[in-house]
């Protein structure tokens, strides 16, 4: 989830770009980079790390000043954060210059065939290629719009691109395919960006762009048309946010926002991991297949939220490839002596990419002779860099402390490892695999329709507000919903809350059951273990037997646990295995709004940290 800025009019283009990309900071990045057309040419700088960096650069080699730029800030999916990787990206002659915010999952054909057509790359980025075929379709049309709209008919994927050619030096054009860009409407000016926090000091008339759409942008106007050329009719509207509200994207918290954006960070993640004969292709991971068959053991290292993935992910790697895996609190790990050796596959979970316990764990394991593959949501981070291989989720940045959709995306990266070692070992059939990647493309519906019913949840939580604990239980993958459950409202909340396993009930805990005490119960899915399924309805039976107000996490078309559930919270139904994607989407929401009832300040709990890089 990029920054990205455009500009064309009166003011100085280079100044509103970076003040705009100031605004877009709180999305995070690696690297940045602007160009401005002035003097018949195009000018360009673009540094890795902060925008700071960048600053610093322009103050030493200021560029020429003119009506015309384009701005970036990158969070790198296809690699490393170096200047070279930093956009814009250039066409051989320096003619064009283009940003860009998505994946584009042809890349590699299309680098291919313009390098047997003589462009030379400079970057290992896929967005690279936009500039190099907007530089050949202009050579024909010069045109930068019907460029523009030519190249988008040939890349596949989820792209937000921005350009500029020097031959049209008041002109900024733009393109939308999934990532969103918004058009800022100003008296003889005209601002593009990924989202209004960019311009709204500039002005307030906006215009969204829609799927497939083309827009140039000239200081007297703004023409939109479809990816064919034909006219879009597109609507205007007045932002009524302030800047801060901006950057949330309208919601009150960042956790809200990455709530929010569940369904596509889940689409995201799986973008480009299929090829064309429906095999697995995780680029990334740089581990030879032969290693892969080899290994009889896989322990996955990872803290807090990242472990609750892993214990989830233990399910889908032993239930898919019949190898033991172990789930280890990193910060444990490596004090237990583990049993390591380079038959063993370590994979480490995180976000942040900077956890000190999962970096050391990591180090322990390599120093063990075991490969290491890192999932992380950070390219470029410590952990992915001293790992043998890396699998990036792209959640985007994950702003509040309290991880959400990192947490989903980590899962979805943790079913597609799980499916790639069965794919290397031959314990999946390519058929298996693919009917297990539908479900999973499908998910993303499966956890917006769940966004769309959870009023009654927010309600509940308001009402539990004063409660001094809630309970969680769940079995089988429910098991670690119920402690990502219970985490969520420890974190932010700042209430006691505990996830057990349902089957451990009788073994003590039911001690803590008393009358109208919270238990949130997630209820396995009747169509696969069922015995499972009617253990769980006696758990459930059991405590409120005992005066527990039972909160029923259940699938649609589960009646048998009705009868028991004070209140009853529906899932779509999916397969077994895939159930937390849906199930732990209620309880970020019941968490989040019941700390907000506590007028706990949500996006920055206290004591905790958003990446904990001490031991
Ligand atoms: C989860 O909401 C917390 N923010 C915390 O448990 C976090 O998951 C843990 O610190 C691991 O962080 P990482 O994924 O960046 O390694």
């Amino acid at each position: 989830m990029c920054g990205i800025v455009g500009y064309v009019g009166m003011r100085p283009a280079l100044d509103v770009v970076l003040a705009g990309l100031k605004r877009l900071e709180y999305r995070g990045y690696d690297s940045a980079g602007v160009a401005v057309l002035a003097d018949g040419g195009l000018a360009t700088a673009k540094k890795a790390g902060k925008l700071l960096n960048l600053e610093k650069e322009l103050a030493e080699r200021p560029l020429p000043t003119g009506p015309t730029a384009i701005g970036h800030t990158r969070w790198a999916t296809h690699g490393a954060p170096t200047d070279a990787n930093a956009h814009p990206h250039l066409d051989n002659a320096g003619r064009v210059a283009v940003v860009h915010n998505g994946i584009i999952e042809n890349f590699a054909r299309l680098r291919a065939e313009l390098a047997a057509r003589g462009h030379e790359s400079a970057s290992e980025t896929d967005t690279e290629v936009v500039a190099h075929l907007l530089a050949e379709e202009f050579s024909s049309c010069a045109d930068l719009a019907e460029a523009m709209r030519l190249v988008c008919r040939r890349l596949e994927g989820a792209f937000t691109l921005v350009a500029v050619h020097a031959d049209e030096p008041d002109v900024v054009v733009g393109a939308r395919r999934n990532s969103p860009l918004v058009v800022g409407v100003g008296a003889g000016e005209a601002f593009l960006a990924s989202d209004v926090a960019a311009f709204i000091a500039h002005t307030r008339s906006a215009i969204e762009l829609g799927q497939d759409q083309v827009v140039e942008l000239r200081r007297d106007g703004i023409t939109v048309t479809d990816f064919a050329g034909r006219p879009a009719d597109v609507r205007g509207y007045h932002i009524d946010w302030d800047a801060s509200a901006a950057e949330k994207g309208g919601y009150d918290y960042f956790m809200l926002k990455e709530i929010a954006e569940q369904p596509k960070a889940v689409a995201d993640t799986l973008l480009g991991r299929v090829d064309a004969s429906g095999s697995l292709t995780l680029d990334e991971v740089r581990i030879s297949t032969s290693e892969l068959r080899e290994m009889d053991k896989v322990v996955i290292v990872a803290c807090g939220t990242a472990f609750h993935a892993g214990l989830i992910a233990k399910y889908a790697i032993e239930h898919w490839t019949r190898i033991p895996c172990e789930v280890e609190l990193a910060s444990e790990f490596r004090y237990r002596d583990p049993i390591l050796d380079p038959r063993t596959l370590v994979i480490a979970i995180s976000q942040s990419g900077e956890t000190m316990d999962t970096l050391m764990a990591l180090r322990h394991a390599r120093e063990q002779g075991s490969k290491v593959l890192a999932i992380c949501n950070t390219n470029g981070s410590t952990i992915p860099r001293e790992s043998d291989a890396v699998l990036y989720t792209h959640a985007g940045p994950e702003v509040a402390v309290a991880s959400t959709k990192a947490f989903l995306t980590q899962l979805v990266a943790c079913y597609l490892v799980a499916l790639y070692l069965g794919q290397v070992r031959g314990t999946k059939w390519g058929d298996e695999i693919q009917a297990v990647v539908r479900e999973l493309s499908r998910s993303s519906q499966d956890v917006e329709r769940v966004l769309d019913t959870m009023e009654p949840v927010r309600n509940l939580a308001r009402s539990l507000a004063d409660k001094p604990t809630v309970l969680f239980l769940g079995r089988h993958v429910g098991y670690p919903v119920a402690l990502e459950g219970a985490l969520k409202l420890k974190e932010l909340a700042y209430m006691h809350a505990e996830g057990f396993a349902a089957g451990e009930l009788k073994h003590g805990p039911i001690a803590l059951i008393e009358k109208d005490l919270p238990v949130v119960v997630v209820v396995p899915s009747p169509r696969g273990r069922s015995v499972l399924h009617d253990k769980i309805v006696s758990n459930i039976q059991e405590i409120r037997a005992r005066g527990a107000r039972t909160i029923v996490i259940a699938e649609e078309g589960d009646e048998a646990v009705a009868p028991y559930a004070d209140h009853l919270i529906r899932i779509p139904a999916t397969p077994t295995l895939l159930q937390p994607l849906v199930a732990t989407v209620p309880l970020q929401v019941f968490a989040c709004e019941l700390a907000t009832a506590r007028g706990n300040e949500v996006d920055q709990p206290r004591n905790l940290a958003k990446s904990v890089t001490v031991e």
